[in-house]
C-alpha cells in the first residue's frame, strides 16, 4: 500500500486494518485523513485478498476525537458544504462493499462517532466514551450523525446525546445498541480480528449483497425493501459460492468460498 502521513494500513490475511494515526491530536479527522482514507479504501475495495476491514485509531486514549476543530476556524459555509458533499471518509465507508468493523478504543466523539456509525459493526474497549459534542461548539453533527445515530438507537436517546453533548460510557453504548460488543482492553484487537475472520470466511458476494439489503432497510419502505431483498437473494443464485455452499452442506463438509 502507499505511504500515508495520517493513516496506516496493515493486512492480516483476509482482514485489513486501517488506523487513523494522529495520536498527538487524539486522531482528529482533518482533510488529509479524509483524503488518504478515501484513497486507501479505493485500493482496498479492489483487493480480492481483503474480505473485511477494521477501522481504528492509534493509541489507547482515543479512537477519534472528532473533526479537527482547527480547520473550522476560517471555513466558509460554502467550503464546508462542498467539503462534506465530496467523497468524505464517512460516505466512502458507508458505500464500501465489504464488511467494516469500527474498533473503538477510548474517545469516540463527534466525527469519530459518525465514522463509527458509517461502519457496519462497532466494538469497543471498556474505557470507550461516545458523544456528539458539536452543540458545545455552536454546531450540530454534520457527518451523518443526526441520521445514522437516530436510525440506530432511536430518536429519544439520539436527541439527548446530540442536545446535551454529554459523553456516554461503553456500558451505556452497549445498552443503547450503539456497540455490538465490549471487549477487555487487552482483548480488543484479538477479539475484533477473530470476529472479522469469522465474517471473512463467508461468501464475499453474499456478504456484499446482504450488507446492501440491510442498509436499504433504513432507506426505504418495507415493500421496496422486501422487493430489493428478493432481487438480491436471487443474484446469490448466480454465484459459484452458492453452488459450493449448498454442495458442501449436502456433502457434510465445510464450504470453501472464492468470491465468484
Ligand atoms: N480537533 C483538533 N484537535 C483536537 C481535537 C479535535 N477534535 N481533540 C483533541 N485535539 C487535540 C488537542 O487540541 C490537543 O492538542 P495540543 O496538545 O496540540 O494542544 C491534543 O489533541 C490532546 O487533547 P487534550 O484536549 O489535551 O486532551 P484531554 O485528555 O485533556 O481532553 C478531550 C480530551 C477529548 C476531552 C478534548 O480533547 C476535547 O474535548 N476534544 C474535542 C472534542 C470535540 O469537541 N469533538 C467534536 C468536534 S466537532
Amino acid at each position: 500500500m502507499s505511504n500515508y502521513e495520517t493513516i496506516t494500513v496493515e493486512k492480516n490475511g483476509a482482514v485489513a486494518i486501517l488506523t487513523i494515526n494522529r495520536p498527538d491530536k487524539l486522531n482528529a479527522l482533518n482533510s488529509k485523513v479524509h483524503e488518504e482514507g478515501v484513497e486507501a479504501l479505493d485500493e482496498l475495495r479492489h483487493d480480492d485478498e481483503v474480505r473485511v476491514l477494521v477501522v481504528t485509531g492509534a493509541g489507547e486514549k482515543s479512537f477519534i476525537a472528532g473533526a479537527d476543530i482547527s480547520e473550522f476556524a476560517d471555513r466558509t459555509p460554502v467550503t464546508q458544504r462542498n467539503t462534506f458533499q465530496e467523497r468524505t471518509l464517512f460516505n466512502v465507508i458507508d458505500a464500501f462493499p465489504k464488511p467494516v468493523i469500527a474498533m473503538v478504543n477510548g474517545f469516540c466523539l463527534g466525527g469519530g462517532n459518525e465514522l463509527a456509525l458509517a461502519c457496519d459493526l462497532r466494538v469497543c474497549s471498556p474505557n470507550a466514551k461516545f458523544s456528539q459534542p458539536e452543540i458545545n461548539l455552536g454546531l450540530m453533527p454534520g457527518g451523518g450523525g443526526t441520521q445514522r445515530l437516530t436510525r440506530l438507537i432511536g430518536e429519544g436517546r439520539s436527541m439527548e446525546i446530540m442536545l446535551t453533548g454529554d459523553m456516554i460510557d461503553a456500558e451505556t453504548a452497549y445498552k443503547f445498541g450503539l456497540v455490538n460488543h465490549i471487549y477487555d482492553t487487552a482483548e480488543l484487537e484479538p477479539k475484533t480480528i477473530e470476529l472479522a475472520n469469522k465474517i471473512a470466511e463467508k461468501a464475499p458476494i453474499a456478504l456484499q449483497l446482504c450488507k446492501e439489503a440491510v442498509k436499504f432497510a433504513s432507506r426505504s419502505n418495507l415493500d421496496e425493501g422486501l422487493r430489493r431483498e428478493v432481487d438480491l437473494f436471487a443474484i446469490c443464485f448466480s454465484t459459484e459460492d452458492k453452488a459450493e455452499g449448498v454442495a458442501a452442506f449436502l456433502e457434510k463438509r465445510k464450504p470453501v468460498f472464492k468470491g465468484k
